[in-house]
């Protein structure tokens, strides 16, 4: 097998070409709506890329669209994107401060035997490398102080394979440099809080308990904008 990808063919997908050379997130944006950079933009209704405020301190990193997010064309419009809203406000963070996108810009999904609902399939590693540029021109474009990786997926694109959400979370983490980020030359380096994404919360036993763990790391990603404000 061809390729370092975990996906059978081994073919290799980047989006890289499908970016602009310049412009701000608005051109990007409009770029990433004709994105073919893998295949997962065949079987989605469009792209689902980042939205809030481009001077936002926190950037919030889910994993993909879910089906609401894929039929409306925005990030955390669905179940997930309330509890995370409300979340945000527990913590005491401005959700118009913030900036909300995902590891990967289209919905990967399986139709279930019976029925025609669609159901949520988690991305790979592959998906979320060829998606990768998008999040990279997001990180640069928004440059935020604090990044929030939400679940597992966005940790391991923002953090690396080896991180674990169960370990890592609720605890600043140095950026990685290679990401470029212009905050990291600029200002001694941006800053990660990883927690747990807000569906597994939907889907916890223990609903009560879950929700405030994630309120709590969100302070953790508060307090360490009253740290440099
Ligand atoms: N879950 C995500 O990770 N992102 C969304 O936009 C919606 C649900
Ligand atoms: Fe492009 Fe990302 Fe969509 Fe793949 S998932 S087509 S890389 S925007």
């Amino acid at each position: 097998m061809a390729g370092s990808g975990s996906d059978s063919d081994g073919q290799q997908y980047d989006a890289t070409p499908f970016l602009p050379r310049r412009g701000g997130l608005p051109a990007h944006r409009r770029a990433a709506a004709d994105c073919r950079g893998c295949p997962l933009f065949q079987d989605a209704t469009q792209t689902v890329f980042g939205a809030g405020s481009t001077s936002a301190r926190v950037m919030l990193v889910g994993e993909q669209p879910g089906d609401q997010e894929d039929r409306q064309g925005e990030p955390f419009v669905g179940p997930a994107g309330g509890l995370l809203r409300k979340a945000l406000q527990d913590a005491a963070i401005d959700v118009d401060q913030t900036y909300v996108t995902n590891a990967v810009k289209h919905f990967k999904f399986t139709i279930a035997t019976r029925g025609k609902r669609r159901i949520h399939k988690p991305p790979s590693l592959r998906d979320m490398t060829a998606c990768r540029p998008w999040l990279n021109a997001e990180l640069r474009l928004v440059d935020p102080e604090v990044v929030v990786a939400l679940g597992a997926t966005a940790g391991k694109a923002l953090l690396g394979s080896s991180f674990r959400v169960t370990k890592d979370r609720g605890t600043l983490i140095p950026f990685p440099e290679e990401e470029g980020q212009r905050r990291a030359a600029a200002d001694g380096g941006g800053l990660v809080v990883a927690t747990l994404h807000p569906s597994a919360i939907l889907r916890s036993d223990d609903r009560e308990a879950a929700y405030a763990g994630l309120v709590s790391d969100l302070r953790v990603a508060a307090g360490a904008l009253a740290g440099k404000s």
